[in-house]
């Protein structure tokens, strides 16, 4: 994983000294507005132009349908085993892709060249591919790690703010679960970070990978610890599905869904009052948040399907402290639906 600045211009070399060759063909999955940015671009060192696949934007191009299209575009442009696949875009590009490399002839090597802030952080980090079902969100898909993620801050220099602060969600919550350090650098930085200067998210996108990174190092397959990453998202992701997965980006629930375990943790005493204070600023330091136009019970009984969830058990990730995360199993309804309603109360507020 390499994270710094001018990578997608210098490709070509990177991919050699990491696979020993350049492959004979290279194939570039990417969507079309991205390709118009950095097209130009990402093709500068190659000797040969790569093969540019394109999946269209959006998350209900998430599909088994697209990857059927995708893999007979590589079949048809003479893909073999020896082939290699780049993904180059955001999280649903990286899914998309790194699910066609496992599966393209039982599996073929694959790189990501993440362009949101969310993929450099997060999405790209892992192993995890795959897409949706009409029926949920990822639910097909594959453990399968690229040879090389290369995380080029240059490209973000494009990204729309909101995407950039949706993003940097998903940071806070790394630093709330496993770094003080970055919680503090965080507070302290807004301007820089906001102002996207590059030192600052370079230090930001390196401490957020070391999180996941070593959370996923100790956890491949999400028995046990790799769900204190899921910090914020049983509220976020019943959120979103209770908008239709219109109203919000992934982060902005995520954002809202740790207000909401921030208040559970307090209420429980894993977290002081003023440590609770600190992390609810530090959200709203990112955002501001949207309104949220939702019914509380909706989102409560979004929960429900919370794939964390065993036995009917609702799970949570609560924070302990600052920097440190636990796994509670026994949140009852009623302290739910206090946390779910005071979650709705700020956003009312924060947004009146
Ligand atoms: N595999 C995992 O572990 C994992 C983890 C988290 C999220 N995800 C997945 O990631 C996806 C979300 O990813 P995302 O937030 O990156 O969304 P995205 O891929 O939809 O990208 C967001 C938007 O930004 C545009 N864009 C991308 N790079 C740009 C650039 N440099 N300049 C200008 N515009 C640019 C895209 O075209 C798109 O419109 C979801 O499908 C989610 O399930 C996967
Ligand atoms: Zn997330």
């Amino acid at each position: 994983m390499v994270a710094g600045s001018g990578l997608i211009e210098t490709l070509a070399p990177r991919i050699q000294r990491v696979a020993g060759r350049l492959p004979r063909r290279v194939f570039v999955l990417t969507s079309a507005p991205i390709w118009a940015l950095w097209g130009q671009i990402f093709c500068a060192s190659f000797a040969e132009a790569p093969v540019v696949l394109f999946l269209e934007p959006g998350e209900k191009h998430k599909t088994l349908a697209s990857v059927e299209k995708l893999l007979r575009q590589m079949a048809r442009a003479g893909g073999d085993r020896g082939s290699l696949l780049i993904a180059f875009g955001g999280g649903i590009v990286g899914d998309v892709g790194g699910f066609l490399a496992a599966i393209y002839m039982r599996g073929i090597p694959y790189m990501q060249v993440p362009t949101t802030f969310l993929a450099q952080v997060d999405s790209s980090v892992g192993g995890k591919t795959g897409v949706n079902l009409p029926e949920g969100k990822n639910l097909v898909g594959s453990f399968h790690h690229p040879l090389a993620v290369f995380a080029d801050i240059g490209a973000l220099g494009t990204l729309p703010d909101r995407e950039l602060k949706a993003g940097l969600m998903e940071s806070v919550k790394a630093g709330i679960i496993r770094d003080r350090t970055l919680v503090r650098f965080m507070e302290e930085h807004v301007d820089e970070v906001l102002g996207r200067d590059a030192k600052a998210l370079e230090k930001v996108i390196a401490a957020s990978i070391r999180v996941k990174a070593g959370v996923v190092a100790r956890d491949e397959r999400e028995q046990g610890l790799r769900m204190i990453l899921n910090l914020g998202h049983t509220v976020g992701h019943a959120l979103e599905q209770a908008t239709d997965y219109k109203a919000l980006l992934h982060g902005e629930a995520v954002g809202w869904g740790m207000v909401a375990a921030l208040y559970l943790a307090r209420r429980r005493g894993t977290i002081t009052g003023h440590q609770f204070e600190r992390l609810e600023s530090l959200i709203h330091l990112y955002g501001p948040l949207p309104a949220l136009k939702v019914r509380a019970g909706k989102v409560v009984a979004a929960t429900r399907g919370d794939k964390k969830n065993l036995g009917g058990v609702r799970r949570f990730v609560l924070p302990v402290g600052i920097g440190d995360a636990g796994v509670v199993e026994d949140v009852t309804a009623s302290e739910l639906e206090a946390a779910v309603g005071f979650m709705l109360a700020q956003a009312g507020e924060k947004n009146a």
